[in-house]
């Protein structure tokens, strides 16, 4: 690097895989001279030679180089594997840089080790901002949504750039400081979590209505295609269509027929049921969707069973109008767990975070991004203290609309013997909220029973345990 470049540049990323070469040339579309750094210097070199024209770039071969490049305080963006190369690549920059420095980590890491990282690096006077960035690669460059954790005086200073990068809906950046410490990741694993939701409904929702309505996949795209306005309208609605009627070049057939239908499950959904349980709340959307990509994975007990067939139904004639107020509803009630599970984090931690402002940037960018979220902005901007997103006036009225419908769906899938999880589930969350008395009445009378585990009375103050061995009569415990 050459001496004039010192301390120049604006922000600098290390890590140009697809996702850091793509922030790099956003930072640089957006006039901000950035610094770029790769492991192999190979991947540095090529962002060069293809993208140099689009901005101011500073190639660095080293870190150090990296580092000297910048203007103070300085600021680098990390994208790298997430786990111990993270870990490796912050290491190597802490020894570089100066107290008051700022290190991001733009990758999906774990939210517990974002706060152990940001814990480690506070001693040495360093700021460590964890950021979650959701858009995939074309998010991160045409306009990602941004959620930084971090100290507010690292925000003060990478707020406006990231500000200015990320997607814009409404003149509103998507893009706010969420919380300290690990906030900002914490809510992107939430963020995907809700999304492993939404695409398993929406999977239902196709498998119905082929399977039980006998409908093609061309004709379901159709359907998606409508859908794709009014209060479903969102990017994976939209994006559903297009793969349903996307045909295979090579057999003439549906895209969909000759995809293996085993899905993946890699780690922020598994990461955010596996935090729902410590937090105990529950996030049943979530929970299905990743039990059920776990259960399209085992080939094994799947092919033992496998009979193929779908019971032969009376299927409704409104089912496609159905399907849609199922879809809907259920989306409801993940969003609604999605929302609790933050609030739950931000009351342990102590974040704080603003649940109408993360609604607020999920709103472009992400791979999430629906119309639908504004709704839940005014919801909490309405009421901070909202119990659940099923209380407000706006999502109460629509699932009561949608309920007589949601019920033909699950009794149709049921007796067809189409699988609908994420239906099922979020309908039974939401009559159990709906339920005066709940049974969890009996589950404490067996545990009482079999273990004196005590429980309290619906009339009277206290802890009680029945002698249940002896004579039967209650005792305070
Ligand atoms: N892909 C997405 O859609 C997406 C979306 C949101 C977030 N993310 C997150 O963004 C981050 C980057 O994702 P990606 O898909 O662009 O890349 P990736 O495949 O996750 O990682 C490849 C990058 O990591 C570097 N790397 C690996 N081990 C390293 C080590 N020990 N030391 C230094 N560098 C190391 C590689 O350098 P070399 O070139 O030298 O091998 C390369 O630049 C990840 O944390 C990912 O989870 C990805």
């Amino acid at each position: 690097m050459a001496n004039s470049t010192e301390g120049t540049a604006r922000i600098a990323v290390t890590g140009l895989a697809t996702m850091g070469s793509n922030l790099a040339r956003n930072l640089a579309r957006h006039g901000f001279k950035v610094a770029v750094h790769n492991r192999s210097f190979a991947r540095t070199k090529s962002l060069i030679e293809q993208h140099g024209h689009e901005g101011e770039f500073v190639p660095a071969e080293t870190a150090a180089e990296l580092v000297a490049s910048l203007q103070k305080p300085r600021q680098v963006i990390i994208m790298v594997k997430a786990g111990g190369p993270t870990d490796a690549v912050i290491d190597e920059l802490a020894d570089l840089m100066e107290p008051g420095d700022m290190i991001i980590d733009g990758g999906n890491a774990h939210f517990a080790d974002t706060r152990r990282r940001e814990a480690a690096l506070k001693e040495r006077g360093l700021h460590f901002v964890g950021a979650g960035i959701s858009g995939g690669e074309e998010g991160a460059l045409n306009g990602p949504s941004i959620m930084p954790g971090g100290s507010p005086e690292s925000y003060k200073h990478l707020g406006p750039v990231l500000e200015s990068i990320a997607a814009n809906v409404d003149g509103q950046a998507c893009c706010v400081h969420v919380g300290p410490d690990g906030a900002g990741h914490f809510v992107k694993m939430v963020h995907n979590g809700i999304e492993y939701a939404d695409m398993q409904l929406i999977a239902e929702s196709y498998d119905l209505l082929r399977r039980a309505g006998g409908l093609a996949p061309a004709q379901i795209a159709d359907v998606f295609r409508t859908w794709n306005s009014g209060d479903l309208e969102s990017y994976l609605v939209e994006i559903t269509a297009e793969v349903l009627g996307h045909v295979d070049a090579e057999t003439g057939k549906p895209f969909v027929d000759v995809v293996t239908d085993q899905a993946e499950q890699k780690g922020t959904g598994r990461w955010t049921v596996q935090e729902a349980l410590e937090l105990g709340i529950p996030v049943t959307g979530i929970a299905e969707a990743v039990f059920a990509r776990s259960l399209s994975a085992r080939t094994d007990q799947r092919s033992a069973l496998q009979d193929g067939g779908v019971n032969p139904v009376d299927v409704p004639d409104t089912l496609v109008d159905d399907v849609r107020a199922a879809l809907y509803a259920s989306k409801v009630v993940a969003y609604a767990q999605g929302f609790d599970q933050i609030r739950a984090a931000s009351e342990t931690y102590s974040w704080d975070i603003d649940l109408g402002a993360m609604a607020t940037i999920w709103r472009g960018g992400c791979i999430i991004r629906a119309v639908f979220l504004n709704r839940i902005r005014e919801a909490y901007e309405k009421s901070p203290d909202l119990p659940s997103l099923l209380v407000d006036e706006y999502f109460r009225s629509a699932v009561e609309q949608a309920v007589e419908a949601w019920r033909r769906v699950v009794v149709t899938a049921v007796q067809a013997g189409v699988p609908v999880p994420g239906f099922a589930s979020a309908l039974a969350y939401y009559d159990a909220l709906r339920s005066e008395r709940l049974p969890a009445a009996l589950v404490q009378g067996l545990r009482d029973f079999f273990g004196a585990h005590t429980y309290t009375r619906v009339d009277k103050q206290g802890t009680f345990h029945t002698l249940w061995g002896a004579d039967r009569s209650e005792i305070d415990a």
